[in-house]
């Protein structure tokens, strides 16, 4: 598939023009070639004189004319006999079946220079003396073998024609086959493009210019409706309609919305072409528009935004070739923008879900409030330390949120006992990050959070639980966690003891450093340990879950 530089301007094919004149000159020219002399060529219904002779002489009188359009039949025939001039007609199909007559006068006999021919004369349209001189001077021509040239005249102008409609039969058809490609080529690079996650202002103009590079208007846009309503989304839905455009645009957002009204366009309305019999009208409400095609991008009768072709470029009209092919982007963009925002509404549920679950974990151990955020936001800033990516930071703040999830299942008795645990009572403690797996195994939207869930206190030294896992047995993102998880523990007030002071915890760091903890991840620690005071020290209200937000 060639990139779309290489595609050539889209050429919106056009109706074939049947051309009369280069027509008549193909007759004519074979006419010359088979007789050796020019015809003059008539409209056989009205008589008009549609080619003149240049060697005939009277070529041009009207009367010849008003012959040719009683002429019956389609064979070859002789119109007059005067003397010895035979006046030939051969009657012709023209452009769309219309009929012609070609004329010619030949010479049938040898002319004797003191004959007196007043017949002949007034058939040529000259005076004796110059009938006479134009008479001798012609070949003497049988008329039988008149007739025969005519016929083959005839033929050969016919399979001509038949050759010529062809050749603008393959033009039309490589023309709507350029442009059938054309829109291909640009309907395939806008479904390459399409991600869920692709930033929504980069599609918009990478389509804008798509469009741009193939229509001939002075401006393309997409105006994007709200999808949700201001303050009842975590993500950043679109609240407000927004227009991107390419080129000179006639009008802004808001006067593209009251031209969407006055035009009473709804969803399902599907391709509007409008062209200057329209928006010359004194009813039209935008002067700047001359040319315009306006198409809805919807989910059945939802409208979820519009796109728009403004002015054409070459004093033009749009037609339904130019409607046809942004009405094709419109669907694709459509369904595309559809699954965004079901995706988006996916997004929010599996977000309240995880607050839910996170405000479950704080109502179980008050003391603790505010850990799971404080642990995610550390984890994050780790693991961008580490050189880790969006999603596997996106993966860490969602274990971050829930990797006590198994402490819903502890004894509310060992959980807030403010004093030393019992070894049995720190066993019961231990199998929280296995009730942790069990409780969201079966949520495949939170898979790639359960290593964390679950081996968030093993130990780089093998001395961890639940499965004493060593190294880097231990998925990373538990031992990224596992350093989150140890500072804000230690760092943080509890009703038995007072948080430790950070350069405690940094000395702990240190030491533990490969034996307790990944040594990566320490290191890691102490290049962000200033971004990482600051988060541990925010009071939040609220968790969010927006990534553009927390990264
Ligand atoms: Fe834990």
């Amino acid at each position: 598939m060639p990139a779309i530089a290489e595609i050539r301007k889209f050429v919106a094919p056009q109706p074939v023009r049947v051309e009369t004149v280069p027509e008549l000159t193909r007759c004519a020219a074979t006419l010359r070639r088979v007789f050796g002399t020019s015809f003059t060529i008539w409209d056989g219904t009205s008589g008009e004189l549609m080619h003149a002779s240049v060697q005939q002489p009277g070529s041009n009188d009207l009367f010849r004319g008003q012959l040719a359009r009683a002429i019956h039949g389609s064979e070859p025939q002789f119109l007059a006999d005067e003397d010895c001039v035979l006046l030939l007609a051969v009657p012709l199909e023209g452009p769309q079946g219309r009929p012609l007559v070609a004329t010619a006068s030949f010479v049938v006999r040898q002319v004797n220079p003191n004959e007196y021919l007043n017949g002949a004369a007034t058939l040529l349209g000259l005076d004796q003396a110059r009938a006479m001189a134009w008479l001798t001077r012609q070949q003497i021509w049988p008329p039988e073998s008149l007739l025969r040239l005519a016929a083959a005249a005839q033929a050969q102008i016919r399979a001509e024609s038949r050759a010529c409609e062809l050749q603008r039969e393959v033009e039309k058809l490589s023309d709507n086959l350029a442009s059938t490609y054309e829109e291909i080529c640009l309907l395939h690079s806008v479904t390459q493009n399409l991600r869920i996650s692709s930033d929504e202002e980069q599609l918009c103009s990478l389509v804008l210019r798509w469009l741009k590079d193939c229509l001939p208007a002075q401006a393309v846009a997409i105006q994007l409706l709200p999808v949700a309503k201001e303050g009842q989304t975590t993500y950043k839905a679109r609240t407000q309609s927004v227009l991107y455009s390419l080129g000179e645009c006639p009008i802004d957002d808001a006067e593209f919305s009251r031209l969407i009204e006055s035009l009473n366009l709804e969803a399902g309305c599907g391709p509007l072409v409008a062209n200057r019999a329209v928006t010359e009208d004194a009813d039209w409400s935008e002067p700047r528009v001359r040319e315009l095609i306006i198409v809805p991008m919807a989910e059945g009768t939802r409208a979820l935004g519009w796109i728009a072709v403004f002015n054409h470029t070459c004093e033009g009209e749009f037609g339904t070739v130019e409607a046809s092919l942004v009405n094709s982007v419109a669907a694709i963009l459509g369904i595309h923008s559809s699954n965004r925002d079901l995706y988006r509404q996916q997004a929010e549920f599996l977000a309240s879900v995880v607050r839910a679950l996170t405000s479950a974990i704080d109502a179980k151990d008050p003391y603790t409030c505010g850990h799971s955020d404080r642990v995610a936001r550390i984890g994050v800033r780790l693991a961008k330390e580490m050189g880790c990516e969006s999603k596997m930071l996106h993966t860490i703040y969602m274990a971050g949120l829930l990797h006590d999830i198994g402490k819903i299942g502890i004894d509310d008795a060992v959980l807030r006992k403010p004093g030393k645990l019992t070894e049995a009572e720190f066993d019961h403690i231990k199998q929280h990050p296995e009730m942790g797996y069990r409780i969201l195994a079966d949520m495949h939207q939170l898979s790639d959070v359960l290593p964390a869930v679950l081996h968030h206190h093993e130990q780089w030294d093998g001395k961890g639980y639940p499965f004493k896992l060593a190294g880097e047995q231990i998925p990373l993102i538990a031992r990224i966690l596992a350093v989150a998880d140890a500072y804000d523990a230690m760092s943080s007030d509890r009703p038995y003891r007072r948080g430790m002071a950070v350069e405690r915890v940094e000395e702990m760091f240190q030491k533990g450093a490969a034996q307790q903890w990944d040594a990566d991840v320490i290191n890691a620690y102490f290049s962000s340990k200033s971004d990482i005071l600051k988060i541990a020290q925010e009071e939040r209200a609220n968790l969010t879950l927006d990534v553009q937000q927390w990264t």
